[in-house]
């Protein structure tokens, strides 16, 4: 299947690779689309250069925004008309960083960044987010881990986006476990009890209380 990937930094390359190691077809956007000629070009075959971000849409069964959570709104209202009836996989963490270096979390304390994202979407968006639980480095040393795969968590609120994230995930070379709707998604992110946290299935489900 096809997944497009907008924003091939630090975490979408990694995203790509991973995917595209487990057989998905992809089609890649950047700001200026340099980096996702590069990544492309590493990638091989299955992945192509979109010409913008509207274009990595067409024909695509889902789209990741690997995007800094400043940036999402911005390409969201961009490509809008073009996600209902997709499955919209955010890995976002709403942070900041400012002039001297300093980070700190955009939203006030409490405000999931989930319920933010998927105001912003259009009704028959399905929503995930997921693939931003993990560190770039740590999520790909963890991908296709034995002999247990490790946990990748995700939450939502769709039960279809639930099945499609799943399948993403597996992809990636990693067991799926829903942590919640989307009001969880505050566990997923830095600072977040999730977060980082690089288990098998069985502990997963522990902490998650089977969700
Ligand atoms: N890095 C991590 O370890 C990590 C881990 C977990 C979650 N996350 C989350 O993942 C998100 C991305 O982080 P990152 O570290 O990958 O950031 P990054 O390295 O700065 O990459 C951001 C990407 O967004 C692209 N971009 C910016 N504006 C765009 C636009 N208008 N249209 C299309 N693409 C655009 C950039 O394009 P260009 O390449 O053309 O500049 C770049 O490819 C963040 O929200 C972060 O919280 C990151």
């Amino acid at each position: 299947m096809t997944t497009a990937v907008i924003g091939t930094g630090t975490l979408g390359s990694v995203i790509a690779h991973l995917l595209a190691s487990g057989g998905e077809t992809l089609r890649l956007s950047s700001a200026d689309n340099e980096s996702a000629r590069m990544l492309a070009a590493e990638i091989g075959r299955a992945a192509v250069v979109a010409r913008d971000n509207r274009d990595a849409l067409q024909g695509a069964d889902a789209v990741v925004l690997a995007l800094r959570f400043t940036a999402l709104r911005g390409v969201i209202d961009e490509i809008v008309d073009r996600l209902t009836d997709k499955l919209v996989v955010v890995p976002s963490n709403p942070l900041g960083i400012d002039a001297q270096g300093n980070v700190s979390r955009l939203l006030p304390k409490g405000q999931a960044s989930g319920e933010v994202v998927a105001g912003w979407l259009p009704a028959g968006a399905r929503l995930a987010m997921a693939f931003g639980t993990l560190a770039a480095d740590l999520f790909e040393s963890s991908s296709e881990r034995s002999p247990e795969l490790a946990v990748l968590f995700y939450v939502t609120d769709d039960d279809r986006a639930g099945e499609e994230v799943e399948r993403l995930i597996r992809t990636a070379g990693f067991e799926p476990v829903k942590a919640g709707g989307i009001e969880q998604s505050g566990r997923l992110e830095v600072g977040g009890d999730l977060h980082d946290l690089v288990v098998g299935p069985t502990e997963a489900r522990s902490v998650t209380g089977g969700a």
